[in-house]
């Protein structure tokens, strides 16, 4: 299980939700209601679901794929600590992920 901590854009709302062994970032974060539309579910061939993650918690993810890199490139407002949400395994071994949710994904909704 891994407790998966959500910011807003503003950083002014936070959600705090366990996830199971085994699931997807990108996944838990659309169950949970995060404007992420992760468009081509998962084939990274888009970056809807790009999300930005704490600094502190980005060495315990398994570095990017090339593929996903080239894809980080092309999202508007990525940082050094992006990341497809869609290509984020929670395997169970990080006991808290915290992920910051980029201003683009609430424009995309007309939020
Ligand atoms: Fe399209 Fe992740 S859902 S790249």
């Amino acid at each position: 299980m891994t407790r998966v901590t959500f910011i807003s854009a503003d950083g002014q709302r936070r959600q705090e939700v366990d996830a199971p062994a085994g699931s997807v970032l990108l996944e838990i974060a659309q169950a949970a209601g995060q404007p992420l539309e992760g468009t081509c579910e998962g084939q990274m061939a888009c970056s809807t679901c790009h999300v930005i993650i704490e600094s502190a918690d980005f060495p315990q993810l398994k570095r990017a794929s090339e593929d996903e890199e080239d894809m980080l490139d092309l999202a508007a407002s990525a940082t050094r600590t992006s990341r497809l949400s869609c290509q984020i395994l929670l395997d169970g071994t990080m006991e808290r992920l915290t992920v910051r949710i980029p201003a683009e994904a609430y424009n995309m909704q007309g939020m």
